[in-house]
């Protein structure tokens, strides 16, 4: 059964409302153009793209924050074998350039948290500024033997357990074990017929 959706609406100091809730289909070409303003238009060739290329994110684990019925913020979280242990991925985090420092990015990462807490998932990874991310439990403690396909900084690779020794052993590449995304059927336009 589908729960209820209900969104979740936090007020800042600055009296800017914005709620978080699942991301729908419609957000999909702001939130493209807010990543392309946030990371470049070249992002899609950074490392992390690549345990996201052709994945659908993890059920209930695509979040957009929204306010004055604008999308501001996404996150999304995505399934992973981290050296042989389950674990999700988290990325891109991103807020629109002109709603930072409100918040925002703390509401997205506290909820996709918890609701990845409450979906029984039990480590969470992430490639980021560990100044950032600290806050929200995140360390290189559990991550020193583990490696991404492709380059990455070793002191941004970070992970949060929810249960402890969730990533006990976990040596080796992280890969992507997400559902594919399914390929939608080509609509042929039909034939002209000779006059
Ligand atoms: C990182 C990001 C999501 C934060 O969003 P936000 O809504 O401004 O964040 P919040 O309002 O919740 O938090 C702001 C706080 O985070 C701090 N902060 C923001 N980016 C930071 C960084 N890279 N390193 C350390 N601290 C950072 C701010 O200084 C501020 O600190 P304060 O609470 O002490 O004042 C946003 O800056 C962003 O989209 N950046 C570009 C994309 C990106 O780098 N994403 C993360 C990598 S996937």
């Amino acid at each position: 059964m589908t729960a209820p959706r209900k969104p979740q609406v936090a007020f800042t100091s600055k009296a800017a409302p914005f709620v978080i809730r699942a991301e729908r289909a419609g957000d999909v070409a702001t939130r493209e153009a807010l990543l392309d303003a946030c990371f470049g238009e070249n992002r899609h060739g950074r490392t992390c793209q690549r345990l996201r290329d052709g994945r659908t994110p993890a059920a209930g684990l695509a979040l957009s924050a929204m306010r004055d019925g604008k999308l501001v913020g996404t996150v999304r979280l995505w399934h992973v074998s981290a050296g042989g242990r389950p674990a999700l991925v988290l990325g891109p985090l991103a807020v629109d350039p002109a709603c930072r420092e409100l918040g925002i990015g703390a509401a997205l990462m506290q909820h996709a948290l918890a609701a990845a807490r409450a979906r029984g998932h039990d480590a969470v990874i992430l490639l980021g500024d560990a100044p950032y991310y600290a806050r929200f439990g995140f360390s290189t403690e559990r991550t020193a033997e583990l490696s991404l396909p492709g380059p990455f900084e070793r002191d941004r690779l970070l992970a949060i357990e929810f249960t402890e020794g969730a990533l006990d052993g976990a040596e080796g590449m992280i890969v992507p074990t997400g559902a594919a995304v399914p390929k939608r059927r080509s609509v042929r336009a039909p034939e002209a017929h000779a006059a």
